[in-house]
C-alpha cells in the first residue's frame, strides 16, 4: 500500500488549479442510468470513487468510457437498456453513493436488488430517509439479509416527501427517482447543498422538470423519458477548502483556480476572522498567510450554507497551531473525530466530548507515522504535516485517492516537499 511522506515548513507559492465535485459527479453519474442516450460528463474528477462506480454501472448495463475533452477529462454514460439491476454488497459496501443507483434502477426498470451501503465510518450513517423516500413514490421495499428488495412493476407516481431534516444523499435519491415518476413530486425540508442544484441543472437538460433546487422545498414534473445531455460538473467546494486550509497552514499564498469561493463562504469567512488573507476572484481564489500566527476561532458543522462537515478535519487541524483555545462542533455526523488521535501523534492537544473538540493551540507540530481513517481525516493529516518539523508519513493513503485527484502533485507544484511511496508501509487489514 503507498505512503504519503511529507516534510513541513515550506510556504507555498503559485496556482492550484481544483477538480469537478467528487460528491456531485457520483450522483451524476448514476443519472446516466435514467435514459437509453448518452450523458456526457464534463469536468469530471479522475478519483478511485468516480472509477470504482463506473465499474458498478458497467455491471448494471452502462458503457462508460473515460475520455480527455476540451473542457478537461469527461466520462460518457451511455446505458440502452439495463442489462442488471443486480447491486452486490462488494460494489455497494466499499462507496456508499452506490446506493443511489436503487432510484434510478426502480425508475427505468421497476424493480432493483441493491446491497444495504457502507462509506467511510463516520457513524451510523442509516438509509431510511432513501428508502421512506423511494416508498413514498410508490415503490415497494423489502430488506432480506442485507439487501433492498425494490418493486414498482407499474413504475413510480408522484409523492410527496418530507425529510425530518436535512440529507444530502436522500434528497438526491429521490431526485434521481422522482424524475421519471408518473405525476408531480414535492420534496420538503430537501437538502440545499450546491451538488443539489447541479443534479438538477443536469437533470434538467435531459429534459427533466425540476425546480427549486438549491432551497428546501423541490418540485418535479415526472416526464416519461429522459434524453441525453452534456454537463459540466460543479467545481470541487471541498478540495477548494482543503487546499485553502493548507496554504492558512503552511504560509505563502496561492490562487486556487477553476473553482467558486461563493461555495465555501462560511469557510472563507472563518479563515479570514483567524487571520487569513483571502482575495475572492471569478474563478476562485488567492488565499495568503504571511508568517504570523493565526487567531483560534469556534466553527459548528451545519448543513449548506453552513461549515460543511466535510472541511471539519482539515479545520481542527489548522487550529492545533493557533494561538488561543479553539472550539470545534461537529452536528451531522456522530463518529467524526477519528482524526483527533493521529492529530495528537504529531503534537497537537485537543480533547473530545460529545460532539464537540477543544483544540488548544501548540507552539510547534512534529513529523511521525500517522493513519488516514477516512478520506476528510486523512486529508487533515497531510495539512498539519505541511507545517510539522521533520517528516510526517501518511499510512493507509487509499482512502486520500477516493477524493483527492493528484494531490501530491498539486501540492509538489507549490513547493510542498511530498511525495509518494509506491507500496511503502503496512498491508491492509
Ligand atoms: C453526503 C456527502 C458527504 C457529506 C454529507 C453531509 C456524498 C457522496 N457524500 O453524505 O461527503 O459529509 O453529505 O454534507 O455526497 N441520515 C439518516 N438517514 C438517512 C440518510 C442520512 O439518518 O437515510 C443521517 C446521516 O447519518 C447523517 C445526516 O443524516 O447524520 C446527514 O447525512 P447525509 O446528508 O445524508 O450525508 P450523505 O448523503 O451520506
Amino acid at each position: 500500500m503507498d505512503q504519503i511522506a511529507i516534510i513541513g515548513g515550506t510556504p507555498l507559492q503559485g496556482e492550484i488549479p481544483i477538480g469537478g465535485a467528487k460528491n456531485s459527479a457520483l450522483k451524476l453519474m448514476a443519472a446516466g442510468l435514467l435514459t437509453d442516450e448518452p450523458l456526457i460528463l464534463t469536468n469530471m474528477p479522475r478519483l478511485a470513487d468516480t472509477r470504482f462506480l463506473g465499474e458498478l454501472l458497467r455491471r448494471l448495463g452502462a458503457e462508460v468510457v473515460e475520455s480527455a475533452g476540451p473542457a478537461g477529462a469527461q466520462t460518457r454514460l451511455h446505458t440502452p437498456e439495463i442489462t442488471s439491476a443486480y447491486a452486490p454488497y462488494d460494489k455497494v459496501r466499499q462507496m456508499r453513493a452506490s446506493f443511489n443507483v436503487l432510484g434510478p434502477l426502480i425508475a427505468r426498470t421497476g424493480h432493483a436488488k441493491v446491497s444495504l451501503p457502507g462509506g467511510c465510518a463516520i457513524g451510523a450513517r442509516p438509509v431510511d430517509l432513501h428508502l421512506s423516500s423511494l416508498q413514498a413514490l410508490g415503490a415497494h421495499i423489502d430488506l432480506h439479509e442485507g439487501y433492498v428488495y425494490a418493486q414498482a412493476p407499474r413504475g413510480l407516481k408522484g409523492g410527496r416527501i418530507e425529510f425530518p431534516f436535512s440529507s444530502v444523499g436522500a434528497t438526491e435519491h429521490a431526485m434521481l427517482a422522482a424524475v421519471l415518476a408518473r405525476g408531480d413530486t414535492e420534496l420538503i425540508g430537501a437538502a440545499c447543498e450546491p451538488e443539489m442544484v447541479d443534479l438538477a441543472d443536469c437533470l434538467n437538460a435531459m429534459g427533466a422538470k425540476v425546480t427549486g433546487a438549491g432551497t428546501p422545498t423541490i418540485q418535479i414534473s415526472g416526464v416519461a423519458r429522459l434524453t441525453g445531455a452534456t454537463h459540466a460538473v460543479i467545481p470541487d467546494r471541498i478540495e477548494m477548502g482543503t487546499y485553502a486550509m493548507a496554504v492558512a497552514m503552511a504560509g505563502g499564498a496561492v490562487r486556487l483556480t477553476n473553482a467558486r469561493a461563493d461555495l465555501i463562504g462560511a469557510l472563507l469567512t472563518k479563515l479570514e476572522e483567524a487571520g487569513v488573507a483571502v482575495e475572492r476572484h471569478g474563478d476562485g481564489a488567492t488565499i495568503r498567510r504571511d508568517g504570523r500566527r493565526l487567531t483560534a476561532v469556534e466553527i459548528s458543522t451545519d448543513p449548506y450554507p453552513g461549515f460543511p462537515t466535510d472541511l471539519q478535519a482539515q479545520f481542527m487541524a489548522l487550529m492545533t497551531l493557533a494561538d488561543g483555545v479553539s472550539v470545534v462542533r461537529e452536528t451531522i455526523f456522530e463518529n467524526r473525530f477519528m482524526h483527533v488521535p493521529e492529530l495528537a501523534r504529531l503534537g497537537a492537544d485537543i480533547t473530545v466530548s460529545g460532539g464537540e473538540a477543544q483544540v488548544r493551540g501548540v507552539d510547534q507540530l512534529e513529523g511521525a507515522q500517522v493513519m488516514a481513517t477516512d478520506l476528510r481525516a486523512s486529508v487533515s493529516l497531510v495539512i498539519a504535516a505541511l507545517a510539522a518539523r521533520g517528516e510526517t508519513l501518511v499510512n493507509r493513503v487509499y482512502h486520500l485517492d477516493r477524493g483527492f485527484e493528484r494531490l501530491e502533485e498539486k501540492l509538489s507544484a507549490c513547493g510542498a516537499q511530498v511525495r509518494r511511496i509506491k507500496g511503502g508501509g503496512e498491508g491492509e487489514e
